[in-house]
């Protein structure tokens, strides 16, 4: 159990580190006074730009990496029969921290740049298909909240398949507190989304684009 409780405060610490908020505070603004009111990568491209909305993603996403790369270093040989549930753990604290940063009264972001760290460093299939999904629904629809909400759904299948197939090479008990992680994290997703899905239901969700001006 206490291992568990200190990948997620692992992952917690490394969540803190809010990149938009960051890049907001240096230039002089609250960015979740701003657009949507996110501290993520889509409302810092709408508002601030492409540059610093790439900025963002890249700081959200790889502070999901380095905190699952730093309990690979620590746990691997170890805990190596439960890796890949601890690095799922290490994720989740992660996301919690993003979401949920206690220095900021618990108001962050919605944790996708942070999966997406999540996405690429858990699994080759799971990052290839996340990456394809991504894009397919940006490039067709510029709706940013379906293609993250896409993106988790099949994420929960995955990990399941995966599972399933031996690929993480764990005992059944660990791969369904895998599954039901996983799924806790997807339902926390769609409820951090849940106004973009009342929008993208109604047809008024903010569309976003990468090189083209964007409307705040
Ligand atoms: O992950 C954030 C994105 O899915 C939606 O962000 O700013 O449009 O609410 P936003």
């Amino acid at each position: 159990m206490w291992i568990r409780i200190i990948c997620v405060a692992i992952g917690y610490a490394f969540g803190l580190f809010q990149t938009s908020y960051i890049i907001g505070r240096l230039h002089g603004i609250d960015i979740r006074e701003y657009g949507s009111g996110n501290a993520g990568t889509t409302n810092m491209l709408r508002t601030m730009g492409t540059k610093a909305g790439l900025l963002t993603f890249f700081g959200d996403c790889i502070k999901c990496v380095l905190a699952v790369v730093l309990v690979r270093i620590c746990f691997g040989k170890a805990h190596a029969d439960i890796l890949p549930l601890l690095e799922l753990y290490a994720a989740a604290g992660v996301i919690l921290g993003h979401n949920f940063p206690f220095y900021l009264h618990f108001r962050g972001g919605k944790g996708i740049a942070a999966t997406a760290g999540l996405v690429l460093s858990l699994h080759p299939v799971i990052a290839v298909c996340g990456i394809i999904t991504f894009f397919t629904v940006f490039l067709l629809t510029h709706y940013v909240s379906l293609g993250s909400l896409l993106v988790y759904v099949g994420l929960v299948i995955e990990i399941i398949v995966l599972g399933q197939t031996g690929a993480f090479g764990m005992e059944q008990q660990y791969l369904v507190e895998m599954y039901i992680v996983t799924i806790l994290l997807a339902a926390m997703a769609f409820w951090k989304h849940r106004e973009n899905i009342k929008r993208l239901l109604a047809g008024t969700e903010r569309k976003t684009y990468l090189f083209k001006k964007n409307k705040k």
